[in-house]
């Protein structure tokens, strides 16, 4: 299948760039490359540099390479950011989603799948989130994703598009080849990597006297592998016209949880401070996946603690600089 890949130079997207040219797919990237980046991109593998704002060159750029299926990771995501500049968040993640998706149309594209994010739900009151939860987002992050799940809904509707809506949950680990390289790094399990290699301060840990067993807040980590994995799943199976799915490991682990893993197979101290509950953390969210094992028969296969760690370190520790060198 061809498939246009948006986001491909980032993060999640150049794994499941790795993993779709493993199963053989054709494969064009689409990035505007502000947080992707350019040596994480193959001299073989076809990289457009479009921005996803720029309407005309999205069109141009989607006629151009005539996928079979596009798989939306480009956006910004860091949710403190999006509330100082909310209008980046909407252009981007919710007008950008619009100007792709009327580009799918022009092309007779077939298959989307869209990158959302339990940011969507805001803080649950259930702890174990479904997807029928209320959709509440605090932050224009979720919302401008929220925005971009409700269009592609309604261009399915009115086109008849094949679609999944990935909600995914917290993604962590590396395969061998490509890992994890944000700037600024705001994630748990990569900030607290980097400072027992002490490459940066103390990791500050939210609030210590949550409601759990040892008073640090639980989240579900999803392996990158097996989250990418359920959207090559998603490719070949998309049948009906279009479902959300949550994306998680089903299970929930503790900073401290994490921090004692990261020393136990590092041998390195994770030194930390702590710091005040940020507003809006929920003692414990953990995700549903239920309807991705039983419509997608998908299932987390090394979302287990070690693995993320494990994989994440190496991948840290033989690129010191990230794609840089
Ligand atoms: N990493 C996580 O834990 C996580 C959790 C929930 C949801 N998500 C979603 O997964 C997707 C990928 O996240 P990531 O962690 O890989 O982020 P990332 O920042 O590493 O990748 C995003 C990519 O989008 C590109 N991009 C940004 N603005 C663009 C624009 N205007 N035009 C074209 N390209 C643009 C960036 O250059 C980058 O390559 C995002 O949609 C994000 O919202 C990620």
């Amino acid at each position: 299948m061809r498939v246009l890949v948006t986001g491909g130079a980032g993060y999640v997207g150049r794994i499941a760039v790795e993993l779709l040219l493993d199963d053989g797919h054709d494969v064009v990237v689409l990035d505007n490359f502000s947080k992707g980046h350019a040596a994480a991109i193959p001299a073989e593998l076809q990289a457009l540099t479009v921005d996803l704002r720029n309407a005309g060159g999205v069109t141009k750029a989607v006629l151009d390479s005539r996928p079979d299926a596009i798989i939306h990771f480009g956006a910004v995501t860091i949710v403190p950011e999006s509330v100082r500049s909310p209008g980046l968040y909407y252009a981007v993640n919710t007008a950008g989603t619009n100007n792709l998706l009327s580009a799918a149309i022009d092309a007779n594209v077939e298959r989307f799948i869209l990158s959302s994010t339990a940011a969507v739900y805001g803080t649950p009151d259930d702890p174990l989130v479904s997807e029928n939860a209320p959709l509440r987002p605090i932050s224009p992050y979720g919302s401008s994703k929220l925005m971009a799940e409700t269009i592609l809904r309604d261009f399915s509707a009115a086109y008849g598009l094949k679609y999944a809506v990935f909600r995914y949950f917290n993604v962590a680990g590396a395969t061998s080849q490509n890992g994890e390289d944000h700037t600024p790094e705001t994630h748990l399990i990569p900030s607290a990597i980097f400072a027992a290699m002490g490459r940066r301060e103390p990791l500050t840990l939210f609030g210590r006297s949550y409601a759990t067993p040892d008073g640090t807040a639980i989240r579900d980590y999803v392996h990158v592998v097996d989250l990418a994995r359920a959207h090559m799943m998603a490719l070949t199976s998309l049948e009906q016209s279009g479902e959300v799915f949550n994306l998680g490991a089903g299970e929930g682990v503790s900073v401290a949880q994490i921090i004692d893993a990261i020393e136990r197979i590092t041998g390195h101290a994770v030194p930390a401070v702590d710091g005040p509950p940020r507003a809006g953390d929920p003692p414990v969210l953990v995700a549903d996946i239920s309807r991705a094992r039983n419509v997608l028969r998908w299932s987390p296969r090394q979302s287990d603690l070690d693995s993320i760690i494990s994989s994440a370190w190496d991948w840290h520790e033989r690129h010191p600089n990230g794609y840089s060198g």
